[in-house]
């Protein structure tokens, strides 16, 4: 296929941050994507290109310039063959140069043209491209957003309602309804109408105790079937000093503590970040203390890329990954962490960012690579929702 770059702008992400739209075309065929962009961020993650005043100028400069000078000079026959292309214009090792966020729109916008080419939905060529099942994944609905999202009004950044019915359509259903009474008891408690939103589209409510929301979220899951709680501490951002501060301070082996209290007393299906990426050997002994019931799943530690994650395998120091595209900077590299990480035994959960655009890649990503979950924010947001709309798509041309 002979790849041309058609377009290429500024958008606004959720947060109104400008990010990097790309259209691609080859013959016929034409595909846009646009990327999204993490506010607490891992130290190894691969460097998005920002001009001085955050505009990303420079990034699409790279993609008119020297990204379609490349591409026009030859033909390729996959995305996995374009993506290791662009890996080696690029050069560097964070794909620092011309950006990540240039390098994955394109990979993304090729995804597209390399499924219409072969015929079918992008969920279905990515499953056939890396050799992966498709299947429903649970839903992760981050529902009460705080941390560095909503200015710390939780300590904890996400608490999430999981859904885990037979289809995605069906796990949208039952979250749409559990987050509508939600907001009734938050309404109820907080004694207010209009009830704070937070980036990522969940409720922002603010509460003294710690534990609080996890009981609301308790029972939320006693009231509605097939559904569990998850929290994402996106802890890089709580620590202070040797330790951590939240409502209080804690000493690592305190926090741990912390965590092995609230999974004996709520329902808790998994812990995101429970500590921060400088502190391994603490996901590895909470693993070891709740690992044979719960989820720890390594973000900021891990950030896609395969070979932290194989040095997380090594270490014992988690049993799931979230997989972000734009952590690692192509479709491919993606692909790879999700088959690293499902050879090893562990789940996947596969993410948005907290600004996101309308592009629906993450949906797709998900459905086709077979992952155990999708995290797509709140239904309090246009661009969240869009995501659970093309799951329902997809779901539909399943059937089709
Ligand atoms: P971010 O948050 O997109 O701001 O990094 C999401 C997460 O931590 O999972
Ligand atoms: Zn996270």
């Amino acid at each position: 296929m002979r790849i041309e770059v058609a377009g290429a702008q500024a958008v606004p992400d959720s947060r109104g941050k400008s990010t990097v739209e790309v259209t691609l075309s080859a013959g016929a065929l034409k595909a846009t994507a646009s990327v999204p962009s993490g506010k607490s961020t891992g130290a190894h993650e691969a460097k998005e290109l920002r001009d001085v005043d955050g505009g990303v100028s420079a990034a699409l400069a790279h993609v008119t310039g020297e990204i379609a000078r490349a591409l026009r000079a030859r033909d390729f026959s996959s995305l996995h063959e374009l993506d290791a292309f662009l890996i080696e214009l690029d050069g560097t090792p964070d794909k620092s140069r011309l950006g990540a966020n240039a390098i994955l729109a394109v990979s993304i916008a090729a995804a597209r043209l390399f499924a219409q080419e072969e015929g079918v939905p992008l969920w279905r060529h990515l499953a056939n491209a890396y050799g992966t099942t498709p299947r429903a994944p649970h839903l992760f609905v981050n529902v009460m957003n705080g941390g560095a999202h909503a200015d710390f009004r939780l300590p904890f950044q996400e608490h999430i309602l999981v859904v885990g019915e037979a289809t995605a359509t069906e796990s949208i259903a039952t979250a749409e309804r559990a987050f509508g009474a939600l907001g009734e008891m938050l309404r109820a408690e907080l004694g207010i109408e209009d009830l704070p939103m937070g980036d990522e589209g969940g409720y922002s409510p603010t509460f003294r105790e710690l534990a609080r929301p996890f009981e609301l979220l308790a029972e939320l899951v006693d009231a509605h079937a097939n559904t569990a709680i998850a929290i994402d501490a996106a802890a890089n951002e709580l620590r202070a000093g040797e330790g951590y501060h939240l409502d209080r301070d804690y000493m690592p082996t305190e926090l741990l503590a912390r965590y092995v209290e609230l999974v004996e007393t709520f329902p808790i299906h998994s812990i995101e970040d429970p500590f921060a990426e400088t502190d391994p050997e603490s996901f590895a002994a909470l693993t070891e203390a709740i690992g044979a019931r719960v989820l720890v799943v390594g973000d900021d530690l891990t950030v896609t890329n395969p070979a932290r994650i194989q040095s997380a395998i090594s270490a014992h120091s988690i049993n799931a990954v979230l997989i972000k595209p734009n952590q690692i900077g192509t479709v491919s590299e993606a692909a790879e962490a999700v088959r690293k990480t499902h050879a090893a035994g562990w789940a996947t959960i596969c993410s948005h960012r907290s600004g996101e655009t309308d592009d629906t890649f993450i949906a797709d990503f998900a459905y086709g690579m077979g992952a155990h979950g999708i995290k797509a924010g709140g239904f309090g947001q246009r661009q969240r929702r869009e995501k659970y709309e093309r799951l329902r798509e997809i779901e539909q041309e399943l059937g089709a």
